[in-house]
């Protein structure tokens, strides 16, 4: 009799541990990519599709403006409808990019191929000098596939990109102008986002050893250090530059609640870029400007106890308001960086990267076969603009295969290259 009792209690506790084991983050790799396989597949159907109907309206609107022809997914409409973009458009790279990490984890030729397909539509971005998203737009696509195939070709794309992003730079200011719009507002306006643009350079100068592009890339970063941050190491969104004198104008939000908020996004740009700057140079200035921003991140009043972030830190009306899955997925990713070159918080940065990734897994995922095959719900493009506002977004996806890439080899290797 006392033995049926104990069988009792003691099943529903192997139980337990058994699910607790399954759900453990070591798992949620496998499972991840395994959902990415079948939901990726279901997007391309769906972005082929889109592009063989867009209607006449909007095609002979992007005709107009001079626009290519639709390429990449990039999120859904509030109406429910897919938002496919040309090439030029800044999230172009992403599903590319995505499908290059499906090859990565599967090894299977069939992802190579999709790969390919969506690359070479990007291509017709290595000229345009009009924007800073090169690196969004050409190293997510091209510069995955050149670091999985090596291919010749892939290298040329890359290197011209390169030469044409650094067209941008204004060498009285020491910065890369970011957008060409709003002039009636900036006179040259510089994002955080721009941080995430300079690996292109980085790598550019270590194909090339063209010092130019180095020295290109490390000015802006000295700069965006020097003024993009705020005491609490929180980041501006938008700083205007004068191009003569290297004075600041104004300190400006575009995509975030306010002037003096913290834009989430932001914050993960800000994170990964300076990691990133600090594995290209060495230069420790960086790795504690990633640190101090991770610090403010992570100590915030208003992080969710999930860690995936709302759109703004100070948005007003928290709880209430639309999360930043992207945020989320940004930050993952450069923690498993991070925590290979800061030690002493190592522990720490990847215990957080690995409960934003259990948490995505757990309660973010989209239903298989739903959303046009998009990954993760619930992002935000930009509340302001009221546009994109708790939808799946490409970029979001993008860096959360690569975090859990990263997780992957950082757990097998020490290292997540
Ligand atoms: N780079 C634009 C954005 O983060 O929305």
């Amino acid at each position: 009799m006392k033995r049926t009792y104990f069988l009792i209690l003691i099943i529903p506790v192997i139980f337990l541990c058994c699910k607790k084991t399954n759900d453990a983050p070591g798992d949620i790799v496998k499972s991840d990519f395994d959902f990415a396989a079948k939901q990726l597949t279901f997007a391309m159907e769906e972005t082929e599709k889109g592009i063989a109907n867009e209607s006449q309206e909007s095609k002979a609107k992007r005709e107009k403006k001079g626009y290519g022809p639709l390429v990449s997914p990039r999120s859904i409409e509030e109406t429910g409808e897919l938002i496919l973009v040309p090439s030029r458009d800044w999230t172009s790279g992403f599903f590319p990019g995505e499908l290059w990490y499906m090859y990565e984890y599967t090894k299977d030729p069939k992802w190579e191929a999709a790969a390919r397909k969506y690359t070479a539509r990007i291509e017709p971005e290595k000229k345009n000098g009009t924007t800073h998203d090169m690196g969004f737009k050409v190293y997510c696509s091209f510069g995955n596939g050149y670091r999985l195939t090596k291919d010749e070709a892939y290298k040329e794309v890359l290197i011209e990109s390169a030469y044409t992003l650094a067209t941008r730079f204004k060498p009285d200011a020491g910065i890369i102008r970011s957008w060409d719009h709003s002039r009636s507002k900036w006179d040259c306006p510089v994002i955080i986002d721009n941080m995430m643009n300079l690996e292109l350079l980085f790598w550019a100068f270590g194909e090339t050893k063209d010092s130019t592009l180095y020295k290109i890339a490390v000015s802006h970063a000295d700069m965006t250090l020097k003024n993009h941050f705020r005491e609490d190491y929180s980041s501006y969104h938008v700083i205007d530059y004068d191009t003569i004198t290297g004075n600041v104008l104004k300190k400006n939000t575009h995509q975030g609640y306010a002037h003096e908020s913290a834009w989430s996004r932001g914050q993960a740009w800000a994170v990964y870029g300076y990691t990133m700057c600090y594995r290209e140079t060495g230069r420790t200035a960086y790795l504690d400007q990633a640190k101090n921003v991770v610090n403010y991140i992570f100590t915030h009043p208003n992080m969710p106890d999930d860690l995936i972030p709302y759109w703004d830190y100070d948005a007003p009306e928290i709880p209430n308001e639309p999360r930043d899955v992207s945020a989320a997925t940004c930050t993952a990713s450069a923690l498993y960086e991070l925590s290979m070159y800061d030690k002493e918080n190592a522990a720490k940065y990847k215990a957080w990267a690995d409960t934003i990734l259990l948490n995505l897994s757990k309660h973010y995922l989209a239903k298989e076969g739903s959303t046009y095959g998009f990954l993760l719900l619930h992002s935000t493009g930009s509340k302001p603009g009221k546009f994109e506002v708790d939808q799946p977004l490409a970029y979001a996806d993008y860096y959360f295969l690569e975090a859990l890439l990263r997780k992957q080899k950082l757990e097998a290797s020490g290292s997540v290259f």
